[in-house]
């Protein structure tokens, strides 16, 4: 006998309906399994029962292995603000595949997107690439720890900032959990296996927007003196979109000055909030900054930067050919990544975050009603700039940190699910965990869609449930 598959929450009425929408991912899905521990190599976006294939992108449109056409939410989890295959973006990438796509030197490309970073974002003198926000976050915070010979490092409960050990830690922790430890003062907990126990030694963990709590932590005698850095998303985007009250990073910002420690903006996300990324949109300048997803137009580029006395601890010129921090990487400041990165940044000016926000401030509040009108559950959006996410709670009330959004309980993440699973039917992607961004191939019209098709799917789930 077959043995059944686990589907998460999912009921069986629901599974029937992904296989009648999407029959090729299904099958995709199965061949993929024989060869990729669960079909494929992102952990962050798995769902239940198992993802849509995806083979072609446009603007905001996203057609699937069952050649079925969907609006995008989701622009790849933030990565493309112009949308899927830019004219600009594929002419760039074309012409630089006809000279090469990587090359055992620098490249000019790299010269051109550094000095667009250094003029468009204000802490920015120095940059370095890499390939990943995960690389950024681990480089940025490896050169905190080296300019300050400290070993600590202080993050948000709750906040994603890529996969290396020490950013690993509370992501998402059972807060009911006495490892977890309370909401003021909460403690380092695994977010996967295989992480050396040490790593939580060195791992604090602070209260997003809750400055004064943030500061007992920060300020405890065993901490302020041992800390190298504190790494602070803007907007915490693995949360549900959850944009930081500017008093909180300011706050921030003036305890690190006090006590010597780096503040690291995270703006792997938040870069999409304003030509000078988050710093310039809540005009609080951190000591490094560290850039991914957008910034490589759809290929793979990270960037981590900063003042040019910190920065220069990658410098072999000032330090006799033995900088102290080494910085390799074969693929590093690759020009396919770079000129997908210049295009994308070329299109952008004032005026595209403006309308970007405006937009964003339209679907934020039109969801809010929505949610109001026909959720049975209160709910919450939050978000900024093109960012937004729905929030199911158990009691009314706001979302400014991590524990906030809870519980995640099953009930509350099937609704969710239904939910995504509904836009799905109605040719609408989102993010399961019911987050999504908008890009500049987005238009009012779009808008709307999107707006109506989450309003029948509301009402469709009420009307089940009645
Ligand atoms: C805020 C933030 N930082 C860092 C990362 C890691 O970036 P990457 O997935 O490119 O490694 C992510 C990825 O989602 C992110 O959201």
């Amino acid at each position: 006998m077959k043995k059944k598959e686990f589907t998460g929450s999912l009921n069986k009425k629901t599974v029937e309906q992904f296989h009648r929408l999407m029959p090729t991912s299904a099958v995709l899905n199965e061949e993929a399994r024989k060869w990729l521990p669960g079909g494929d190599s992102r952990s962050t976006i798995h769902y239940f029962p198992y993802p849509q294939y995806f083979a072609r992108g446009e603007g905001c449109w996203l057609w699937d292995a069952d050649n079925r056409k969907s609006l995008d939410l989701t622009g790849n989890h933030t990565s493309l603000i112009l949308g899927y295959n830019h004219p600009n973006v594929v002419k760039a990438l074309r012409e630089q595949l006809e000279l090469g796509a990587c090359f055992p030197g620098p490249t000019k490309p790299q010269v051109d997107l550094a000095r667009i970073l250094c003029e468009r974002v204000p802490s920015i003198e120095r940059v370095r690439f890499c390939n990943s926000g995960t690389e950024a976050t681990m480089n940025a915070i490896r050169a905190a720890r080296a300019f300050t010979g400290r070993h600590k490092v202080a993050k948000a409960e709750g906040a994603f900032h890529g996969t290396h050990d020490i950013m690993s830690v509370s992501i998402r922790p059972d807060p009911d959990s006495p490892d977890t430890g309370p909401a003021k003062n909460p403690k380092p907990v695994p977010h996967v296996a295989g992480i050396p126990g040490h790593t939580f030694d060195d791992a604090v963990i602070i209260p997003y927007n809750d400055p004064e709590g943030s500061r007992a932590v920060i300020e405890a005698p065993e901490n302020a003196a041992n800390l190298a850095c504190v790494i602070i998303e803007p907007v915490m985007g693995a949360a549900g979109m959850i944009p930081a009250e500017r008093e909180y990073l300011q706050t921030l910002k003036e305890i690190c000055a006090k006590h010597n420690i780096l503040l690291i903006f995270d703006e792997v996300i938040t870069f999409r909030l304003a030509l000078g990324g988050a710093q310039e949109f809540y005009e609080i300048t951190p000591d490094l900054a560290c850039f991914g997803k957008m910034l490589g137009g759809g290929l793979p580029l990270g960037a981590f930067g900063g003042s040019e006395k910190i920065m220069s601890l990658f410098d072999p010129v000032k330090h006799r050919g033995r900088p102290p921090v080494h910085h390799g990487g074969s693929l590093n400041a690759n020009p396919m990544s770079l000129v997908a990165g210049i295009a994308t940044l070329e299109q952008l000016t004032e005026e595209t975050f403006l309308q970007l926000e405006k937009m964003g401030d339209s679907i934020r509040a039109s969801l809010q009603e929505l949610l109001d009108k026909h959720s049975s559950v209160p709910a919450r959006v939050t978000g900024a700039g093109s960012l937004f996410a729905f929030h199911f709670l158990r009691e009314p009330g706001k979302v400014t940190n991590y524990r906030e959004t809870l519980p995640h309980d099953r009930e509350l993440q099937e609704l969710r699910h239904l939910i995504f699973l509904g836009l799905l039917d109605e040719g609408v992607v989102m993010d399961p965990r019911g987050a999504g961004c908008l890009s500049t191939a987005f238009g009012s019209e779009y808008l709307e869609l999107f707006r109506r098709a989450f309003g029948r799917v509301l009402e469709r789930i009420n009307q089940e449930n009645n």
